[in-house]
């Protein structure tokens, strides 16, 4: 049984979701009638922690909120999940927020960035010891890319794994691809980083690092030896935003709980399956009770 509780440490965005459901997508300059409003718990990098927690990590999330009322209930939902709020500092703006909308099974997202682009290199600087200590630290795409570029070369240069999630696309310099332990790009952030390389080609250039979520077909990855795609959990979405997210921080806690790649990409595939089936992008994250009870849990995943 795999009872070790790694430290994993999130570098990221912390938004409050704004969701529409709507039957249909609204085209420009078009007014439709939607179904429903609510406000959710949301950013990338809140929702890998969350995830990742709920999953049994003991996590700590480095990040900025605003001075205003999403702020303080956001950082009563990280303490509610037991995320450790040592890195997440107030500053004089408004919290991030995502403006989504839910409609025929998909969903399309405007972030505005808010206090998450207060999180520059120096601020780093505190947190070194708490990167240092920690077996991975996971990183996304809506902070600073300096920042990202920062504490991957500091995690690179001390010895502590990384993963980069990155998204949402944008180009990466080449030095982060290189430091970077795990790279997990969707097809679209994918197309972006490797446009004259196939999904076999690119995986055979990064194995064991690189790996692609590619939705219901599942994710993609070389072992070292072979291109090998890890089947999805066929389910019908509810909502799948958040689906990433959950990939990212269940693939986090199985690395760091020891598990080999293709193990964790399906414990990964089976996790962000679950959370589909409910509506937001944190409603929806299975605990790890939740996982062990899916008649798809493999019991040598052995996670407690
Ligand atoms: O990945 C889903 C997330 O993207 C949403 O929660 C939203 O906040 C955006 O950051």
């Amino acid at each position: 049984m795999i009872t070790m509780k790694k430290k994993i440490t999130v570098v990221g965005s912390i938004n409050t979701d704004f969701v529409v459901t709507s039957d249909r997508w609204a085209q420009p300059g078009e007014t439709i009638i939607g179904r429903s409003f609510q406000t959710t718990f949301g950013g990338k990098g809140g929702n890998q922690a969350i995830a990742a927690a709920k999953l049994g990590g003991e996590v700590t999330m480095i990040g900025r909120v605003g001075q205003d009322v999403f702020a303080d209930e956001y950082l009563n939902n990280f303490r509610e999940h037991r995320v450790k709020t040592d890195g997440v500092e107030k500053v004089d703006t408004s919290t991030g927020s995502a403006y989504i909308t839910v409609a025929q099974q998909d969903n399309s997202i405007i972030v505005v960035p808010g206090a998450n682009d207060y999180l520059q290199p120096e601020d780093i600087e505190e947190y070194q010891e708490l990167l240092k200590n920690c077996d991975l630290v996971i990183l996304q795409q809506e902070t600073p890319a300096d920042t990202i570029e920062y504490v991957v070369d500091y995690c690179h240069r001390h010895g502590v794994d990384t993963l980069l999630n990155p998204a949402p696309a944008r180009e990466i310099p080449q030095a982060v691809i290189d430091q970077v332990t795990y790279l997990t790009p969707n097809e679209t952030e994918f197309a972006l980083m490797f446009p004259d390389q196939s999904y076999e080609e690119a995986c055979a250039q990064y194995p064991k690092k690189l790996i692609i979520t590619l939705g219901s077909d599942g994710a993609v990855f070389n072992n070292g030896q072979e291109h090998i795609n890890v089947p999805a959990f066929v389910v019908k979405p509810i909502d799948t935003t958040g689906a990433g997210d959950t990939f990212n921080g269940a693939l986090a806690v199985a690395i760091t709980s020891g598990m080999d790649l293709e193990e964790g990409m399906a414990f990964s595939n089976l996790a962000s399956s679950l959370s589909v089936q409910k509506f937001g992008a944190q409603g929806g994250m299975p605990t790890l009770t939740e996982m062990r009870l899916h008649p798809d849990y493999q019991d040598h995943w052995n996670l407690s």
